[in-house]
């Protein structure tokens, strides 16, 4: 069973950090991976031909084993989750008699590829917002299932919702956008890492997930996965190493009209970054080590108390069942006092995130009862 594992981060010692979903902290190993990487471009000379390829070919591999993909070739390496799903929006043949499904509130860069879309092909947007339900969870992907029909192009949506926590029914959803001809689409960035995923089980047909968050690596770099429908798809650009014989660096200039195999020509330009890469393959072997299951499970087991404690004040959680354990929202009555609450948490030196009308909590492996505790002795502070 997993324990705290605080030793390998550098968080400062009197700090309370459940705020991963805002940004995790780099664990020692990665930041390591990192000094060596830029100590390299120090002497270019370290830096061998293959060196463009071996890291994120390991990044490759390592991510496909996280989430269960059968052929590491169908993984790009991007800067970002609006980089990601640029790729899917311009590969995407959308009709203005159309409709694109996503949930209320997502995060922006799951948001405004739709909207762009939207807006030059007239094709229409649909927004689920939650039903006023206890079983949020299963009322919510309810409602998204209702939302989708034989004229929709797109569902794009991410396995929970990431100001609070609440699960989102991919098995159930993916396979009514698959019966309809749906590209199915996942903003993994709040949860792979910390939740589950099968891609083999989700069959999603492009996943995309930045690094900075639950897969505890850097900012500007993450991976996506491309499945079948996007196999001949045009990058966003078109880069030298993408292309078929890239490897050979004294034939560059013998321009290609093919690609490197599989989801390889999406990759960003200049992936092979040599501080960014390494961090990230370091990271995702942490995380592999760890085990995905039991990082939920470590988590999940931290914040039950929590959920007990919020009840008796007055303040709602939601059960659960209806949330991951690795993200999860206080719901405050809309009469609390937000000012109080932000002075409270500094004084206990809690970090976590106000989003809407929650306060949204997200530890991971480095946290301990302790922060659990300190964060109820600042919501009573702030009562
Ligand atoms: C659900 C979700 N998607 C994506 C992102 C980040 O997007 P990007 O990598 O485009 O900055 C965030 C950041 O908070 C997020 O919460």
């Amino acid at each position: 069973m997993l324990e705290s594992q605080e030793h390998l981060f550098s968080l400062p010692a009197d700090l309370h950090y459940l705020n991963c979903a805002y940004m995790s902290p780099l664990p020692k190993p990665v930041m390591e991976a990192g000094i060596a990487g830029l100590r390299r471009k120090c002497d270019p000379s370290t830096i061998a031909q293959e060196d463009f390829f071996l890291d994120c070919d390991e990044i490759r591999r390592r991510f496909a084993r996280l989430v269960n993909i059968p052929d590491p070739r169908t993984v790009a390496i991007i800067p970002s989750a609006s980089y990601g799903l640029a790729i899917v929006a311009r590969n995407s043949p959308v009709r203005g008699d159309q409709n694109i499904v996503t949930a209320a509130d997502q995060f922006p860069s799951n948001v405004y590829a739709w909207r762009r879309i939207a807006e030059d092909t007239g094709a229409e947007l649909r927004v689920v917002s939650p039903p006023e339900s206890d079983d949020r969870s299963a009322a919510w992907s309810d409602s998204l299932l209702e939302a989708i029909d034989r004229s929709t192009a797109i569902v794009a949506l991410g396995h929970i919702h990431w100001t609070d926590g609440t699960l989102i029914d991919l098995e159930r959803i993916g396979a009514h956008a698959r019966e309809v001809g749906a590209a199915f689409i996942v903003d993994g960035t709040q949860s792979v890492g910390a939740l589950p995923f099968d891609v083999q089980e989700l069959k999603p047909d492009a996943l995309v997930c930045p690094a900075y968050k639950w897969l505890l690596g850097p900012y500007g770099i993450g991976v996506a996965y491309y499945g079948a429908r996007y196999a001949d798809g045009v990058p966003l650009e078109e880069t030298w190493i993408g292309r078929t014989g890239s490897e050979d660096f004294r034939r560059l200039v013998d321009y290609q009209d093919t690609y490197r195999p599989g989801a390889i020509r999406y990759d960003a330009g200049e992936s092979s970054n040599f501080a960014h890469a390494p961090m990230l393959k370091t990271a995702l072997g942490m995380i592999l080590e760890w085990g995905v299951e039991e990082i939920q499970r470590y988590c999940g087991s931290l914040v039950a108390p929590l959920a007990h404690a919020v009840r008796g004040r007055g303040w709602t959680i939601d059960e659960e069942a209806n949330r991951a354990g690795h993200v999860l929202g206080i719901r405050m009555p809309p009469t609390f006092n937000t000012s109080r609450l932000k002075e409270a948490l500094d004084e206990h030196n809690v970090s976590v995130s106000l989003r809407g009308d929650s306060i949204r909590i997200s530890p991971h492996v480095y946290n301990d009862a302790e922060d659990i505790d300190a964060l109820i002795a600042a919501l009573d502070s702030a009562l």
